[in-house]
């Protein structure tokens, strides 16, 4: 007897142990690395042979595509309703203000879902796609790599006014920037960290211009902008004009995946707004910045961290959502 119930328990233990190790590991939305190794264990080869493609044509894209992942993932979870075009009710949140005339690598996008979709149809999601390009993109540009969990489903709508609100904007306050991680299960840590994806990457002259001269009219830039810096900045993004010329996001190192941002604002030579506060309004911010440029290692595994905890912002699983088949449209309209 006492040995029938214990092979009932051994029993109960197997029958419940992946499910126990999943929502500890994963929390709820149940995604873990292993998601398509059946139904389709070529995916993540796809993904990455399209990306270095992509990568060796475009040394920008890995920058454009890693950002692509942030942008989806903070305006209603990673759904890729960043992705849809406008047709119908769905009005695309690429026309929003972070995204106009910015966000780019969208037919990179198109490219890996169609090798996707012809090797393994309606199995693999956009929002999937975007999770594994942000990582590919990271490794190949110097980065660190991790495991991605996947298993992530397709919206079936868009928010134009969440990309509005949701994505920090580069002249935001610290206190502000903060707020809006927070709101989506982020903390300071995972927002100093992220912010080092500025370490590749452009910028256009219109999104710091206000640092190089003064808002209220009375010529003085920004005292946390090292003014040898403004001054190289300023030839090629005037008062007026010139909006959409672009700069390298990190100057000293700018398509290599290192810990150079994290120096550059100790040097007061952060180009945003937004990256310069971390090292001027909060005292703990500071603290990490200044860790993570002396400690590179220290860095690559936060960063590493901190791109699983925000590629676990709401995601739709089970029955909710679709895989769509083209990610720039809802599969019925
Ligand atoms: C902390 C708040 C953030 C703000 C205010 C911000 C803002 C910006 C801005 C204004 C640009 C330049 C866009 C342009 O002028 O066209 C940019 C570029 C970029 N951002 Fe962020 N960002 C933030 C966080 C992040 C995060 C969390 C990631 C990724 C995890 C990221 C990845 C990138 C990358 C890679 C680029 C360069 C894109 C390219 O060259 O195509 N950013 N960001
Ligand atoms: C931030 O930038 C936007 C867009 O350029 C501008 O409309 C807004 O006034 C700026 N906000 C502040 C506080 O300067």
């Amino acid at each position: 007897m006492a040995k029938s119930s214990c092979s009932v328990l051994f029993a109960l233990f197997i029958a419940f142990f992946p499910l126990c190790l999943c929502s500890q590991t994963y929390g709820s939305g149940y995604l873990f690395p292993q998601f398509y190794d059946h139904s389709c264990p070529q995916a993540q080869d796809i993904v990455k042979s399209i990306v270095s493609k992509a990568f060796a044509k475009d040394p920008r894209m890995a920058a454009s595509l890693l950002r692509l992942h942030f942008h989806d993932c903070f305006v209603k979870g990673c759904d890729a309703s960043l992705l849809l075009d406008s047709s119908g009710s769905i009005v695309s949140e690429k026309r929003s203000n972070p995204n106009r005339n910015s966000a780019r690598g969208f037919e990179v996008i198109d490219e890996i879902k169609y090798a996707l979709e012809k090797e393994c149809p309606e199995t693999v999601s956009c929002a999937d796609a975007l999770a594994l390009a942000a990582r590919d993109s990271t490794v190949l540009t110097g980065g660190p790599s991790w495991e991605v969990p996947l298993g992530r489903r397709d919206s079936k709508g868009a928010s134009l006014s969440g990309s509005n609100n949701d994505i920090p904007a580069p002249n935001n306050t610290f206190q502000t920037i903060l707020t809006k991680f927070k709101r989506q299960g982020l903390d300071l840590v995972d927002l100093v960290a992220l912010s080092g994806s500025h370490t590749i990457g452009n910028s256009r002259c219109t999104s710091f211009r206000q640092r190089l001269y003064n808002q209220s009219g009375n010529g003085k830039p920004d005292m946390t902008l090292d003014q040898s810096y403004a001054a190289t900045l300023r030839p090629r993004c005037p008062r007026s004009g010139g909006d959409q010329n672009l700069f390298f996001l990190d100057f000293v190192t700018p398509t290599k995946f290192d810990n150079h941002y994290f120096k550059n604002l100790i040097m007061y030579k952060g180009l945003l707004s937004s990256d310069e506060v971390l090292f001027t309004k909060n005292r703990e911010s500071k603290e990490l910045v200044k860790l993570y440029a002396a400690n590179e290692d220290a860095f690559f595994e936060q960063f590493a961290k901190s791109m699983v905890k925000m590629g676990n912002i709401s995601p739709l699983t089970g029955a909710r959502g679709e895989i769509r088949r083209v990610c720039r449209r809802v599969n019925h309209v």
